[in-house]
């Protein structure tokens, strides 16, 4: 089985991207042939500061490791050292319609939060597509937020396939049961997130633990005391009880039975232990693995290799029936040898 997935360098990650990304990505190493990407040619697509791409690419490259990837068995590279993907996304541009664009709730959300709306964030999808489609993807990890972007993916493979023939495979989308969507923990109605959240209801993954502590102190909840999952009218102890499924590994039903009758404070002091107890050990990989950088750039490397080489002949298909001439040297344009970067 191929798996693909894709995370931004850029924005500081979180319980959710823990719980919907890191945490899934090394479960489903073990499952099959595992791509991850850095998808830095996404993170360009609102506004953003050079000096910190380039510095968070590699803090991302620590984090996948730090959160279980293993280099020997799964590919991590950086979307920018692939110039398929780029590519791709171009020649996918043509059987994508713009109506299927605009209707993106991800567009509308982070357009309205843009001075500037770049060409570039209406098309994401496009390129989200391409990374996918390239790998001859089956299954692709990610949190709920994802799920229109994976459907487009499909929509847009299938009508290329039914134009050009036969030449993706439809990917399937794989959100946890658990944790899909982890919410803020000061506005349980809106999803955690560093760049639509609220700073003290975003638990960041290098948080020191006294910050941890007291966001999840100041966590909001409702009048009642039960430690009871229900959506609609206890949506912050419900974000509670799955943080702390997360974290722990145990059922949602046990947690509630665990702290049955115990009133709010008490719970949310163990569910910030739990977090606490379960980051600590990623931080210090993390920092470990940060301070040498350049052995992250020699993984990335070898990564971007095997990226190429897996890539290169969905790209070569594509433009073969697309209908593009081939160069003298008897390749698309799209190809470069990897031997030859
Ligand atoms: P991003 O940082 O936007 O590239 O997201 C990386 C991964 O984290 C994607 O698979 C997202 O679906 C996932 N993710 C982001 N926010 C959350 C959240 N609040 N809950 C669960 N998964 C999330
Ligand atoms: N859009 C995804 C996010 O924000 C990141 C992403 C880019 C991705 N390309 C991908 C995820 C391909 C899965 C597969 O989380």
């Amino acid at each position: 089985m191929r798996i693909f997935s894709g995370i931004q360098p850029t924005g500081d990650k979180h319980l959710g991207n823990y719980s919907g990304g890191f945490r899934q990505y090394a479960a489903y190493q073990e499952r099959g042939d595992a791509f991850f990407c850095i998808v830095d040619l996404h993170s360009i697509t609102v506004d953003y500061d050079p000096a910190d791409l380039h510095e968070q690419t590699i803090n991302m490259a620590a984090m996948l490791f730090a959160t279980g990837l293993d280099p020997e068995r799964s590919t991590v590279f950086v979307q920018s050292h692939v110039p398929a993907h780029a590519e791709a996304a171009w020649l996918l541009g043509s059987v994508t319609s713009f109506g299927e664009l605009r209707r993106m709730t991800q567009f509308k959300d982070k357009a309205d939060r843009q001075d500037f709306v770049s060409a570039g964030l209406f098309s994401y999808p496009v390129l989200q597509a391409a990374d996918i489609l390239l790998y001859q993807t089956d299954a692709v990890p990610v949190g709920e937020d994802q799920r229109q972007h994976i459907e487009v993916a499909r929509d847009i493979a299938e009508r290329f396939n039914g134009r050009f023939g036969e030449t993706f495979r439809l990917p399937e989308m794989i959100a946890p049961a658990v944790g899909a969507k982890i919410m803020d923990l000061q506005e349980p109605e809106r999803k955690m997130s560093t760049t639509g959240g609220t700073p003290q209801g975003t638990v960041r993954l290098l948080d020191p633990p006294d910050v941890i502590r007291k966001k999840f102190k100041t966590a909001v909840t409702d009048s009642g005391a039960d430690v009871r999952r229900d959506a609609d009218s206890k949506p912050g102890i419900t974000n509670l009880i799955e943080i702390m499924s997360v974290a722990t590994g145990d059922e949602m039903d046990a947690v509630e039975a665990r702290y049955d009758g115990q009133g709010y404070g008490h719970f949310k002091e163990e569910v910030a232990d739990a977090v606490i107890a379960l980051l600590d050990p990623i931080r210090s990989r993390y920092d470990e693995l940060r301070s040498d950088p350049r052995e992250l750039q020699r993984l990335l490397a070898i990564g971007a290799e095997k990226a190429r080489e897996a890539s290169d002949p969905t790209l070569q298909a594509m433009l073969e029936r697309m209908g593009f001439v081939k160069s003298e040297a008897g390749r698309l344009f799209g190809a470069v040898r990897p031997r030859e970067l």
